[in-house]
């Protein structure tokens, strides 16, 4: 039996593109009172986002930004092979440091599954987030995907079962498990340590994804986004957490002390 690459595992397990970026438009179109059109997409991996945003109007345009060429790679066989000859003028991958001021200027820079925690100093922090800046257009947003929470930061393992959904590549017997590994968390840096083992049958795929990532809180980047001269920052709190997420976020100034969270920090231009 063959195994699936890691990346088709990786999608299925922690990848909804539809569901997120029609959470962003709305969020936008609740601030701006218009929709996005051009997205940066950072950390962009194998760009499972940016063709479903190019795919989701035939305005909208993407630029991905990885340093990785194994995922890049990866996304244009699988992913951008599939676009039509329109989409594929409208999307640009490129293997370049998201530390980067680009052009032409965004509606939205994205950074998802927080990504943006790989880096640990605060002065890189805001360099990226003043590349980011001057990178997007007045009113446009730079988008963080944060988690956090006690649920975050103890040692601990959530396995999940995946059943890939119809349009997926993989081919193996399906379902398998998805565990998510919370290895370290040092409460003096905020480094943590998480990995991802995937488990096929009776086969284990250990590390297959390692992070080692420092757990930025709300607050740190509320303030390092202020300090990056984003003209406003605002925390989009999903409504009721009961052990469930909702799915629905909302603008807010208090948020509950949920046992572990998502949340989305909007930075606007
Ligand atoms: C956790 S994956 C995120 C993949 C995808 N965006 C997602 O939401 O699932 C992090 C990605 O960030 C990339 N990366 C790490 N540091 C980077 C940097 N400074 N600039 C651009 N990409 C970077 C890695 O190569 C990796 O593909």
């Amino acid at each position: 039996m063959k195994t699936p690459p890691l990346y088709e595992l990786y999608e299925q397990s922690v990848q909804s593109p539809e569901t997120h970026i029609n959470w962003l438009v709305d969020m936008y179109h609740q601030l701006n009172g218009k929709y996005p059109v051009h997205l940066r997409e950072d950390f962009c991996g194998t760009f499972a986002m940016s063709c479903a945003w190019v795919k989701r109007n035939r305005k909208n345009t993407a630029i991905g930004l990885d340093l990785d060429p194994k995922p890049i790679a990866y996304g244009k066989k699988i992913h951008l092979s599939k676009l039509t000859v329109d989409q594929k003028k409208r999307i640009q991958i490129l293997r370049k440091n998201a530390i980067s001021i680009t052009r032409p200027k965004a509606d939205v820079i994205l950074a998802g599954n927080f990504s943006f925690y790989i880096f640990k100093q605060r002065k890189v922090l805001v360099d990226y987030m003043k590349k980011c800046r001057a990178s997007l257009k007045p009113k446009g947003f730079l988008f963080l995907e944060m988690a956090g929470g006690p649920g975050m930061i103890a040692e601990m393992r959530e396995r999940r079962r995946i059943r890939p959904d119809d349009e997926s590549p993989i081919t193996y017997e399906k379902p398998f498990i998805y565990v998510w590994d919370q290895q370290s968390f040092d409460p003096i840096t905020h480094d943590a340590k998480y990995a991802i083992h995937f488990k096929l049958g009776s086969r284990e795929i250990k590390n297959a994804f390692t992070y080692d990532w420092r757990l930025w809180t709300l607050p740190e980047v509320r303030d390092a986004m202020t300090d990056a001269g984003f003209r406003k920052v605002v925390i989009f709190w999903e409504t009721e957490h009961k052990g469930q997420g909702t799915g629905e976020y909302v603008p807010s100034e208090v948020g509950d002390n949920a046992f572990s969270w998502i949340a989305y920090a909007v930075g606007i231009a």
